[in-house]
């Protein structure tokens, strides 16, 4: 195998590590529809939960293992016996399982856990103690499996000599995985880089297991370090998606992958995880927790592929890699942005109107982006609905030649959607009444009867512009005749009528440009 080839092993702990996040729990339903989508993410290994913690995680656990087929399943359990037995039991079903074990190893960790004197007097006796514990832990588990990880917690502070002598004890036990967690987040990445580069310097038989990184972010440094690790020799990676987890949480997973798949020329590596899921499994996440995702999150976030300021619009539509290192489809996220914002100048402004089908001249593109301003002053983003609005503001100058006075529509389970209106016109007022697949249909139906016109309707639109109870519903509708497009626009807090009036404006938009066929329109749509 060549090392481009290399893969990093993907270990996602969301339903363990991340669910200690503060104030979250996960139902045993819940944890089974995630497990399923990181099996679609492609994660190599699922650490479902902590099977001795509670009934509930026993019963996630065995659920998981029992149900999702493709990664390893693990328990964690600490290297207690009774532990090390529920994990055992709760993956039983499992094809691949894997448990979890370990204790922690930093000095602080073992004066203050092991402080009974059981585990002897002194902090050196208490040392040696952990170690024995550690290889009847992976002992023990290897009667339920022969994929043994061991973690030596708080492994970012312990005494390096120490260390390295836990770890090569627990691979002669049978660890075929060993855990090097920053349980605190204290390291730096150059420090930590370093840890894994020495442990494959001093470890005699550490060439015999997978080395995994597990960093936390107590110092926003999570993922930083676990690429150090990545750079230095660690094969498995643990993270949460979203970076969710106890505290600050753990490495993020999708910034890791994304890392190592956008520096592939730094990194020389790769992983299995299908990108194209990251988005999708990330909003997943946020929603089963109740957490939501920081709009500025990496990779995710909803203004990771979103430009605003005017020097960075012009490039990136010019060409999207001048301010973009990834794509948004490769992440499965929306396309990318151009958010408007008083920053965003005329060229951002141009090409918003041009993908929302308006042409504007020069002078009027001019006129447009001054009241764009006044917006954009007073508002932190400036929207579409904000957009219509101004170009409706700039062409009312049209005289309607419809009025929509009355509309009563009808419909429900088990009867014909029926709609009449009244439309008042220069020559008095029209009736007509019409049924349709839907209300909306029944209503435009009537109104082409009434106005006695029937342009092809090329999109409609309808979408929440206030939120609550009394939400405006505002409905866009585009309309083509002769080749051009007229978008009508209306907003009501009941949507067939907003529906209905936005049909309405866009036929008096169609005839105000026929009337007015040797001037130019202000504002022109077209396709
Ligand atoms: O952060 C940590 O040390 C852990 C271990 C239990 C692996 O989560
Ligand atoms: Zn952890």
């Amino acid at each position: 195998m060549t090392r481009s080839e290399e893969k990093i092993i993907v270990f996602d702990t969301t339903l363990r590590d991340g669910e200690q996040a503060a104030g979250t729990r996960l139902g045993v339903s819940e944890k089974l529809e995630l497990a399923m989508q990181l099996a679609k993410l492609g994660v190599d290994i699922i650490e479902a939960g902590f099977p001795i913690s509670s009934p509930l995680d026993f019963e996630a656990v065995s659920l998981i293992a029992q149900q999702v087929a493709g990664p390893t399943i693990c328990g964690l359990s600490r290297a207690v016996d009774d532990d090390i037995d529920a994990a055992g039991k709760a993956l039983k079903k499992a094809k691949k399982a894997r448990i979890h074990t370990g204790l922690g190893i930093s000095d602080i960790h073992i004066a203050s856990k092991f402080a009974d004197i059981k585990y002897g007097k002194t902090l050196n006796d208490k040392k040696e103690k952990a170690i024995e514990m550690g290889i009847k832990a992976v002992k023990r588990a290897k009667q339920y499996t022969d994929d043994i990880e061991f973690y030596c917690e708080d492994s970012g502070r312990a005494d390096k000599e120490y260390l390295y002598r836990v770890i090569e004890a627990v691979i002669d036990a049978g660890a075929t995985t060993v855990n090097i967690p920053d349980t605190t987040g204290y390291s730096i990445p150059e420090q930590f880089g370093q840890l894994i580069a020495d442990i494959y310097a001093k470890v005699p038989n550490v060439r015999k297991t997978i080395i995994s990184v597990h960093c936390h972010d107590d110092l926003g440094l999570a993922v930083a370090n676990t690429l150090a690790g990545v750079a230095n020799g660690a094969r498995q990676i643990e993270c949460t998606i979203n970076g969710v987890g106890e505290r600050a949480g753990n490495a993020s997973l999708e910034e890791a992958v994304m890392a190592i798949k956008t520096r592939k020329d730094f990194f020389g590596l790769g992983t299995k995880i299908n990108t194209k899921e990251l988005y999708r499994t990330s909003k997943m996440v946020a929603e089963a927790l109740g957490s939501s995702v920081p709009p500025n999150k990496a990779v995710v976030g909803a203004n990771a592929f979103a430009h605003s300021s005017g020097i960075h619009v012009d490039g990136f539509l010019k060409n999207p890699l001048t301010y973009e290192i990834m794509r948004p489809e490769d992440v499965g996220s929306p396309q990318s942005k151009v958010v408007l914002t008083a920053r965003t100048g005329r060229h951002g402004l141009k090409h918003r109107l041009n993908e929302l089908g308006y042409k504007v001249s020069e002078s009027q593109l001019e006129q447009l982006y001054q009241k764009f301003l006044e917006v954009a002053d007073k508002k932190t983003e400036v929207f579409d609905e904000d957009i219509a609005a101004l170009l409706s503001d700039q062409i009312r100058t049209i005289e309607p030649v419809f009025e929509l006075i009355y509309l009563h529509v009808s419909s429900g389970t088990g009867t014909l959607p029926t709609a009449s209106v009244k439309i008042q016109t220069k020559e008095g007022i029209k009736l007509a009444a019409a049924f349709g697949d839907g209300p909306v249909d029944a209503a435009y139906e009537a109104i082409r009867e009434a106005t006695g016109l029937s342009p092809k309707l090329e999109s409609y639109s309808i979408k929440a512009v206030t939120s609550g109870k009394e939400a405006l519903g505002e409905a866009i509708v585009k309309i083509i005749d002769d080749g051009i497009t007229f978008v009508g626009r209306g907003i009501s807090t009941d949507i067939i009528e907003a529906s209905a009036k936005a049909y309405v404006d866009a036929i008096n938009r169609m005839v105000w440009a026929g009337k007015n066929k040797s001037k130019e329109p202000e504002i022109k749509t077209e396709l």
